[in-house]
């Protein structure tokens, strides 16, 4: 079932992902969390940061899973998507290191990595919140239109239109985008227990009426997210132009 939360900012938007979050954490201090990267959760983080400060959220026993990295940038490199997480988050918390989980882009066997990443994440007992974001063709993570729904953690390859749209963090040249990433599956996504899916911009508005209100269609990764039983949307009033939203969810 998928509830919706319009907010008219996007500082309204991380202020009720962070309300999610933390009530998450408050029922279960040791919640592993779904994490994504891209501008849409940066409110979020920020959020998160101001309320560990103030003593409102505590991350000492929280364990993170992100869900994608990008193959061959080293974890000190400033476009890994581990460097943006310690950037924008983990270093600005009270988390252990060995809490915050990555792939590791750089692995000698990119296989062997992914098996391993899917077994960490059973280990620590499966997803209670995912944070998702969306890309412009429809994808959650980096799986890119044509996923197959019950994919695990595995190796892509970056479409020309995701390369295009992240170059602006490569000196706007797509051809320093990395080729490959590491992503979490449509399977572990949907194997979490609660997703939030987050969303800003007019951009983003009529592939967003294609994923919660069209067909479920692996052209679309993120219409999957119809079939989950537990996902709250919370975007902009930009992002859900072209879908009916019941008063009642205008924030
Ligand atoms: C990247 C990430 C996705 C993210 C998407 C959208 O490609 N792999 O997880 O959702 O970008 O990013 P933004 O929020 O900047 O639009």
């Amino acid at each position: 079932m998928i509830q919706y939360t319009i907010v008219d900012n996007m500082e309204t938007m991380g202020y009720w992902a962070a309300d999610m979050v933390a009530e998450q954490i408050g029922r279960k201090p040791d919640s592993v969390l779904g994490l994504a990267t891209g501008s849409t959760p940066l409110p979020l983080y920020g959020e998160l940061v101001r309320r560990s400060e103030a003593g409102e959220v505590d991350f000492t026993a929280v364990r993170t899973v992100n869900l994608d990295e990008y193959v061959g940038l080293p974890s000190d490199h400033p476009q890994s998507y581990r460097y943006f997480m310690r950037e924008h988050l983990f270093d600005r918390i009270p988390i252990d290191p060995e809490n915050t989980a990555l792939p590791d882009g750089m692995a000698q066997d990119l296989s062997a990595e992914c098996r391993a990443y899917d077994q960490l994440i059973e280990k620590w007992g499966g997803i209670d919140l995912q944070v998702l974001g969306i890309g412009h063709n429809g994808h959650i993570g980096f799986n890119e239109p044509g996923s197959v729904f019950t994919l695990k953690t595995h190796v892509v390859d970056i479409s020309e239109r995701t390369r295009i749209a992240n170059a602006r963090f490569f000196g706007d040249d797509p051809q320093k985008v990395p080729a490959q990433a590491i992503t979490m599956g449509i399977g572990n996504i949907m194997a979490a227990r609660k997703i939030v899916l987050l969303v800003s911009g007019r951009s983003k508005a009529e592939i967003l009426e294609r994923a919660l209100c069209g067909d479920v269609n692996p052209l679309v990764p993120a219409s999957v997210l119809q079939l989950h039983p537990d996902v709250t949307v919370i975007a902009d009033q930009q992002a859900a132009a072209c879908i009916e939203i019941p008063e009642a969810a205008m924030i």
